[in-house]
Order: structure tokens, then C-alpha cells, then sequence
């Protein structure tokens, strides 16, 4: 059987969702698609854009065992998310292949995207048909465990789709405009957990400093939120330029983050910024048609750069029996 689970983007709201800000989300149509079937042992082999040797892992007698390690930020993603099936009832070993169009560590949701293909597809085999809403939870309880804290916004994400407004434990769908958005990978992997200590060392330093401009990204993203709404797309990108500016004084931003907001928005992207944790991974831009989203894609591949144009899908994650 298949799971094929939406990768996402921030536009708005990333870091101070997790101190209970809101954030603006959307799932978009790049994707983690995971493959599994009953084995004689739980065998997990991941490959990523750009990572072909992946990570593989396999629970023998006496526990977990890395068999390739390039990517052993992984591991314990993984790892939490076969516990966590199990703790839901899963009973059933299986061989599970996991191919994620995103790279590792993007900002895209890459780590969510295939906890929640893990545990869906383990529960199917096992003969269960777990609810939307308890393969949420469960996805924010694996984050959780491995990065120590994660607010709901990639658990809510990649089981509803659309684009989701996210405060605390409220989520609600947010009917509007979809734009055409452009994808960039810096090259350089950020992965969530040390994204967030660094987030948390500095909040600890100047925690008032830290709380306005959390205070700040959360307005933001309510603005965000009622653009997409009304359908502003011109007003979207601007505020999105505004969290960047926000996120950077965070210390999430790097230099080529900044050189591919830039590129974007001089080549004709309504907005830029950077997307998920930051500290390297992917930056977002948003355009009113897809014309000027491919140009500023085809611009960011020529300074060497891994870039998608992306919609926004509705729905989350889906099965298939045949894998097809
Ligand atoms: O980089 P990602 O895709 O794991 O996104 C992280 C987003 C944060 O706001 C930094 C963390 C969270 O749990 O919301």
C-alpha cells in the first residue's frame, strides 16, 4: 500500500507559533510518498531530493540499527514514528520505502510528512483505520519527543491540506486565494530542533526583545491570514516581506537565504521569506500568476539554485492499495 502525504510552506508566523502566535500555512504539491508491506522485520529505507543514499534502519532483537547513516537527524523521527504506531495499535512488521521529493532539514515539513506516512501505513496494514484527527495528534507527539517542542502546524497541515490558520491548539481552513508559489533550497539543511534551541537560547537572553518580536510575527500573520482571505495576494507578499525581516532578526535567516529573497524579489515575486525553521532549508515566494512564478524559478536555477514552482493542494494525506 501507499500513503502520499503533502509537503508545506509557512507564509507567515514560523518560530512564534510555538510560543502560541498564530501562523498562516499551506500544503502544496511536492511530496513524500511511502511505501510499505508486511516483512519479517521492520526494515525503514528513506530517500530524499538530492540525498540518494537516504538512511535505512532496521529493528533487530536487540533494538534499532542505523544500516546507512547519511542522514541521522532522521533517525529518531523514524524511530518515533513506528512507537507511536504501535502505541495506536499497529502489530504488524513491514518493510516501508519512503521517497520525499523535499530535501532533509528543508522547512518543507519533510519530517512530519513521513512520520505521518510511517504511521498511517503501519495502522492500515495492521488493519486500522485511524482518524484524521488521531494521526494529528500523533504526528505532534512524535515531533514533540524529538524536538522538544512543536506547535500543530505541520501535524494539521499534512492531515488537512488547504491552507490553515494555526494558534495554539486552534486550526482553522482558510478559504481564499491559493497563489503560485515558488520553492527555494538554499543547499544547506536546517534542521527543526536546532532551530528552535537557537530561537529559545536567544528568547532566554532578552526575553522581552524576543517576546516583541514574536508579538510582531503574530500580527503579521493574522494580516496574512485575512489577506488570503479577501483575496489580496499583493498584500500577502508584502507582509511576508515584513516576517522575513522579522524571522531574520531572529536569527533564522542565513546569507543564502537572503540572496534567494532577494533574487526572488527583484526578478518579480510579490513577497520572500524564509520557510520553517530556517537556519538554511527552503525560503518561499508568492506571485499573482504562474508566468512570473516560473520566470524567478528559472532565474534561481541559473544562479545554482533547486527551485519548484508549487500550488497549494486541498486534502491531506491520501492511501492507495496498490501503490500506484
Ligand atoms: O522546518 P519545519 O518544516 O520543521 O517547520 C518548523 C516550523 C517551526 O515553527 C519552527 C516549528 C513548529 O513546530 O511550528
Amino acid at each position: 500500500m501507499e500513503v502520499k502525504v503533502p509537503l508545506k510552506v509557512i507564509l507567515s508566523g514560523e518560530h512564534a507559533v510555538v510560543y502560541g502566535h498564530p501562523a498562516v500555512a499551506a500544503a502544496i504539491d511536492m511530496w513524500t510518498r511511502v511505501r510499505a508491506e508486511p516483512h519479517d522485520s521492520t526494515v525503514i529505507s528513506t530517500r530524499y531530493f538530492g540525498f540518494e543514499a537516504g538512511i535505512r534502519v532496521e529493528r533487530r532483537s536487540d533494538g534499532w540499527t542505523v544500516v546507512s547513516e547519511d542522514l541521522l537527524n532522521e533517525f529518531s523521527y523514524l524511530v518515533e514514528a513506528v512507537n507511536e504506531a504501535e502505541r495506536m495499535g499497529a502489530n504488524v512488521d513491514a518493510k516501508i520505502d519512503i521517497h520525499c521529493e523535499g530535501p532533509p532539514g528543508s522547512g518543507l515539513g519533510t519530517s512530519a510528512s513521513v512520520v505521518c506516512g510511517i504511521i498511517v501505513a503501519l495502522l492500515k496494514l495492521s488493519g486500522l483505520e485511524p482518524e484524521r484527527e488521531e494521526v494529528r495528534e500523533a504526528i505532534r507527539n512524535v515531533e514533540k519527543r524529538v524536538q522538544g517542542r512543536a506547535s500543530w502546524t505541520d501535524a494539521t497541515v499534512v492531515t488537512m491540506g488547504g491552507v490553515v490558520k494555526v494558534k495554539g491548539e486552534d486550526v482553522s481552513k482558510l478559504n481564499g486565494i491559493e497563489p503560485p508559489m515558488v520553492v527555494c533550497y538554499s543547499g544547506e539543511p536546517g534542521p527543526t530542533a536546532e532551530a528552535l534551541e537557537k530561537v529559545e537560547r536567544l528568547r532566554r537572553k532578552a526575553p522581552d526583545v524576543v517576546e516583541g518580536l514574536m508579538e510582531r510575527i503574530g500580527e503579521v500573520a493574522e494580516e496574512v491570514a485575512s489577506a488570503v482571505e479577501d483575496g489580496n495576494v499583493e498584500k500577502v507578499g508584502l507582509l511576508m516581506n515584513v516576517n522575513h525581516g522579522l524571522l531574520s532578526a531572529l536569527g533564522v535567516s542565513t546569507l543564502r537565504i537572503d540572496e534567494i529573497v532577494n533574487v526572488a524579489r527583484r526578478s518579480g515575486a510579490l513577497g520572500a521569506k524564509v520557510t520553517g525553521a530556517g537556519t538554511g532549508g527552503c525560503a518561499v515566494a508568492v506571485f499573482e500568476d504562474e508566468e512570473p512564478a516560473r520566470r524567478v524559478a528559472e532565474t534561481l536555477r541559473a544562479v545554482g539554485y533547486d527551485a519548484w514552482v508549487v500550488r497549494t493542494v486541498s486534502g491531506g494525506y491520501r492511501t492507495s492499495d496498490s501503490g500506484a
